[in-house]
């Protein structure tokens, strides 16, 4: 069953009823302010980070769900309504909610009066628009009172959901004109505001939250809506609101359009006030400005329009297969500019107050920008490198207000390195740019300790190298890829953080999966290091590549597939000797991808992935599930059996597993597992489903669960990336190599063939892929060997490969 529709041409997921499974939302902002938006308009604002800096309020696990986040109400008579259905819940003639790249638009009607609000936030300014146009469809005289809602946080969202006894007591506004300020705590160390205003005279405001809703109502019964006036109350402590009413009076046919902005502002120290105790309002005044008009409303929203056009031009597709090109060109690329944007931190499954910036999410998420946004993914590289240590392991994690390394979760997550390799050697491949490897950048962010970047990829590779268990495999430390397969942890307190938990008892823990990424990124690096002409070191490094292989091989074989590690006894985990957990996915997506074995053991590694993990939305991560906790495998085990890394389909390791196909030129298989999670193809079953269709989530209720099917987590995955590399680079086999694009398509017998336009350093490929007889590559015109297009300077290439 569906709830909406793709509108592919404008780019849009068209919601056509307000009831969705989940709230299903989008992301607004792309460099300083940014908003979440569900499709009944819930939500929260934040300046850069979600912790620190949260302008507006939301309640995790509140009831009734995803309620108070942008309020509008529309009386017309005795009815009341609200134009994206919430908080007056009352029902709607007409109910459309699109969201687009960048921008919501929430389509109502209710007794022949049209809405059309329209949120987004503005290229270049921290502000959210939201802009409202009401018009009157029937032959009668309409007046309308008009309220519009936001309810402020008090800064720090942590600290605003467990500080009452300071926290009631901080609030304050000012208010000018139809411009409510939220002042609090601008007295003291602040030196920011935010503001709620709108483009026409107000007919009263109230400011102080419990006087607007009145005693024991929620925000679908706020009494002054009931009452239709405003209390002009003036917030002082409790929680303060800007509660925006107007009156307007419409002729038949007639509309009216207003323009609502949410701001945020930051003023320097020595323009603080503009008399005692005043906020210094200029800057608001001149982004109010800025968008006092429809007019200049509508010239934002085509600015985005055009900057989105302009990103997602850099790859896109014509394949034949709609589900397919609107993954592509549309929303898997949206999505990796998400977690480009968000990282792990704000959604509605993560509360923006925990995770800072992962070492190894990050470096994956980069995989699937850096073709949008090259050059922020080199800041990206150097400020993630900056957290390393000398020794070559790292923080786990950063925070971006600060980008330190975040001393509470500390390091010893042993996978982290490789993915510096990872992402250090596709930004290059990508734009050619080896200088990146001269950057000086610090160990620890400590000045003094600058070295180029490449001595921090080899700091990683070394870490592996010397940091092998009993199998000669690398150890595993607190945890890899998989964060709660905690082989040396042995946690016995409840409530205790497998993260960050100190009870190692041998540290002797080994991980296959290392292993495969080692085999994989050291290669990349070795070949790397030719290049740059450091031969002996390719050489070292190739050696210690062969050994890991063997290793691998020797002990990481089971006999039907790859095995993930052995625990703190030494003793196998993901074999047929364990009486559950006896497979598990991420050695054979890795293992595979590294070419270990070669062919013959990829095939009868992605066979038994098949046999014994695939279910119709994918591969689970582990079979059979944990029935029970045991203390020497960790989180793993605490989850029931289907959910999470117990054995759901988790979604992030599955196109490691679409790129083993490819590598293994299997493209019925590649095909076959990325249309079983990809959103767009899976559309149809959104009941069971429940997250957005039109992007990936986390995790999917495996086979034991009682919710089989039922996805979680949605928008924050390294899923978005590894999905577009599995089908960018994988499948449709567009691959950025150092000497030039790569075409090595692996589709199956369905696709005929495709046409791709990619922006790749600074030239357009115009590429052709083909069924034919005459098979091979035609650069301009002129017959290629191989499968690479050769660099170019010219602003255009076109290129046809018959396959
Ligand atoms: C989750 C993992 C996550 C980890 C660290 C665990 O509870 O299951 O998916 O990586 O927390 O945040
Ligand atoms: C989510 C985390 O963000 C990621 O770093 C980890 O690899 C996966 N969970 C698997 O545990």
């Amino acid at each position: 069953m569906k709830y909406g529709y793709f509108d592919d041409h404008a780019r849009e997921y068209v919601i056509t009823r307000p009831d969705t499974p989940l709230p299903w939302i989008n992301y607004l902002g792309s460099e300083g302010f940014f908003s979440l938006i569900s499709n009944t308009c819930g939500g929260y604002s934040f300046y850069k980070d979600a912790k620190l800096r949260r302008i507006t309020r939301f309640r995790y696990n509140d009831v009734p769900q995803d309620c108070g986040g942008r309020c509008f109400w529309i009386c017309d008579g005795d009815s009341v309504w609200s134009p994206a259905f919430l908080p007056a819940k009352t029902p709607l003639d007409l109910y459309k909610c699109r969201h687009g790249l960048g921008y919501s638009v929430f389509e109502s009607s209710k007794d022949k009066v049209e809405a059309e609000l329209t949120v987004t936030v503005p290229k270049g300014c921290d502000i959210e628009l939201q802009k409202l146009t009401l018009r009157n469809a029937g032959g009668e005289k309409k007046r309308l009172t008009i309220y519009a809602a936001a309810e402020f946080c008090l800064w720090n969202a942590v600290d605003d959901s467990t500080n009452y006894q300071r926290n009631w007591n901080i609030g304050e506004v000012e208010i000018e004109g139809s411009t409510v300020y939220h002042k609090t705590e601008y007295r003291e160390r602040r030196n920011h505001y935010a503001f709620y205003s709108v483009n026409a005279p107000i007919a009263g405001y109230d400011t102080d939250r419990d006087t607007f809703l009145g005693k024991f109502n929620g925000w679908g019964e706020a009494a002054a809506v009931r009452e239709r006036t405003s209390f002009m109350s003036r917030a002082s402590g409790w929680a303060p609101i800007a509660a925006l009413r107007l009156e307007a009076e419409l002729g038949p046919g007639e509309e009216k359009t207003y323009v609502f902005a949410l701001g945020y502002v930051e003023n320097e120290e020595d323009k603080k006030f503009s008399s005692p105790g005043i906020i210094n309002k200029d800057k608001a005044h001149a982004m109010l400005e800025a968008f006092s008009t429809a007019e200049r409303f509508d010239a934002a929203v085509a600015e985005l329009r055009e900057y989105w056009s302009g990103l997602l031009s850099r790859f896109s597709i014509r394949s034949g297969d709609e589900r397919l090109d609107r993954m592509v060109n549309i929303w898997n690329q949206y999505q990796c500019m998400v977690t480009f944007n968000m990282s792990r931190s704000a959604s509605y499954y993560e509360s923006g107050t925990g995770r800072g910036m992962g070492f190894r999410d990050s470096c994956q998420d980069l995989l699937g920008f850096v073709h949008l946004i090259p050059e922020r993914a080199r800041e990206r590289i150097i400020d993630i490198a900056s957290i390393q240590f000398e020794d070559g392991s790292t923080y786990h994690q950063y925070q971006p207000l600060t980008k330190r390394g975040n001393g509470d979760i500390g390091s010893g997550f042993n996978d982290d390195p490789l993915w510096l390799v990872a992402c250090t050697c596709a930004y290059i491949r990508e734009t050619g740019d080896f200088s990146i490897l001269e950057e000086p950048t610090p160990f620890n962010n400590e000045a003094g300790t600058e070295t180029p970047l490449i001595e921090h990829l080899r700091r990683s590779l070394d870490f592996t190298m010397t940091h092998l268990g009993p199998h000669g495999l690398p150890l595993i430390g607190r945890a890899d890829w998989n964060d709660c397969l905690n082989l040396n942890c042995f946690s016995k307190t409840p409530g205790e953080s497998f993260q960050t938990c100190s009870n190692f008892e041998s540290g002797k823990a080994e991980s296959v999966f290392i292993a495969g990424m080692f085999v994989k990124y050291g290669t990349e690096y070795a070949e790397l290091a030719e290049r740059l002409g450091l031969g002996g070191e390719a050489e070292k490094l190739r050696g210690a590549v062969r050994d890991m292989e063997a290793a691998v091989l020797r002990f990481g074989w089971d006999g039907e597939w790859f095995r993930r590690a052995y625990d703190a006894f030494s003793r196998p985990i993901g074999s047929r000797e364990n009486d559950e957990g006896k497979i598990f996915i991420e050695p054979q997506g890795f293992c595979v991808m590294a070419g270990i074995g070669g062919a013959e053991y990829g095939r009868r590694a992605l066979a038994s992935a098949e046999e014994y993990l695939g279910n119709e939305f994918g591969l689970e991560l582990l079979s059979p599930c944990y029935s029970e906790y045991r203390e020497y495998l960790g989180e793993i085990s605490s989850y029931p059996p289907g959910y999470k890394e117990n054995g759901s389909v988790f979604c992030h390791n599955n196109p490691w597993v679409t790129l083993a196909y490819c590598k293994i030129k299997d493209g019925e298989g590649a095909w076959r597992l990325y249309t079983r999670s990809a959103p767009a193809f899976i559309e149809d079953r959104s009941e069971i489903h429940r997250t957005e269709p039109y992007c990936y989530s986390q995790t999917i209720a495996g086979r034991m669960a009682q919710n089989y099917g039922e996805a979680k987590n949605s928008w924050l995955t390294g899923t978005a990336a590894w999905s577009f590399a599995a089908v960018s680079r994988g499948i449709l086999g567009i691959r950025p190599e150092y000497d030039g694009l790569t075409v090595d398509p692996c589709i199956p017998a369905c696709i005929e063939g495709f046409k791709v336009s990619r922006l790749f350093r600074g030239t357009r490929y115009e590429i052709t892929v083909r069924r034919g007889n005459d098979k091979g590559l035609t650069v301009n015109g002129t017959r290629v060997e191989g499968n690479t297009i050769p660099m170019t300077d010219a602003p255009v290439c076109m290129a046809e490969l018959v396959i």
